[in-house]
């Protein structure tokens, strides 16, 4: 069953404990991003937000790194109470130690790949995944719109994942929003991560309520293919 994630990133941070707590029932999972200012542009959240907020949501806390050096944090974030850690493809050499590094932490471990980093990257190293995340975004910001070369990207994980007999989970993150996520869980989405599909909108509960509904609904339909649409 799908799931939601919400991504705190446009909550309103002030007061970040009542901006989860009634949006709960729904988010699964609570999406922190971490940024560094280095793969990324801006810096944002961090170890400390984990540790303050742990104490406030039985949700699953999913940190997503957007950092050069992901291996250095990886101790203090499971400490500070994180459940899942993904940090991105593209922001190191192998990503084999990582992940066993992750793992050896204590914490279901994944990876997220930028736009323009082909999937079969993964591939080599799939079978070691709780976890993969596509993005559909620029990483570094939210509020900017889901780019639809996400979903033939989707479609490929979501194959290789099943011919292995695998899992784990894929997730879509950026720009998702109620009008979109059902072609994401179409395409093979199991965990839609939204921020102001969630925190932006006039009724945060029916969004976060309905966004639940469509990611644990499942796919409507098999992905249109060459030839067959
Ligand atoms: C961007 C973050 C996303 C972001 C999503 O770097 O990884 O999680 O918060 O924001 P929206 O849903 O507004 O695109
Ligand atoms: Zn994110």
């Amino acid at each position: 069953m799908g799931r939601l994630a919400a991504s705190i990133l446009a909550a309103d941070l002030a007061h970040l404990a009542d901006e989860v707590k009634p949006i709960e029932p729904y988010a699964d999972i609570i999406h922190i991003d971490i940024m560094d200012g280095h793969f990324v542009p801006p810096i944002a959240l961090g170890t400390v937000v984990v540790a303050s907020l742990r104490p406030w949501t039985t949700s699953e806390l999913h940190g997503h790194l957007m950092v050069e050096a992901p291996e250095a944090h990886l101790e203090g974030l499971a400490d500070a109470g994180l459940d899942v850690v993904s940090f991105h493809h593209e922001a190191v050499g192998d990503p084999e130690p990582v992940i066993a590094k992750a793992r050896a932490a204590g914490m279901r471990t994944g990876v997220t790949l930028n736009l323009e980093t082909p999937v079969e990257a993964t591939f080599s190293y799939l079978d070691q995944l709780d976890d993969i995340m596509l993005m559909s975004i620029r990483p570094g910001w939210s509020g900017q719109e889901l780019n639809p070369d996400v979903y033939p990207r989707i479609e490929a994980i979501r194959d290789e994942v099943d011919r292995r007999g695998l899992t784990i989970d894929v997730e879509i993150d950026g720009g998702v929003k109620v009008e979109n996520a059902q072609r994401a869980v179409d395409a093979g989405a199991t965990v839609l991560v939204s921020a102001t599909g969630i925190f932006g909108a006039t009724d945060k509960v029916e969004a976060a309520r309905t966004l639940k509904e469509i990611a644990s609904g499942g796919r409507a339909s098999l992905p249109a293919r060459e030839g067959t649409a």
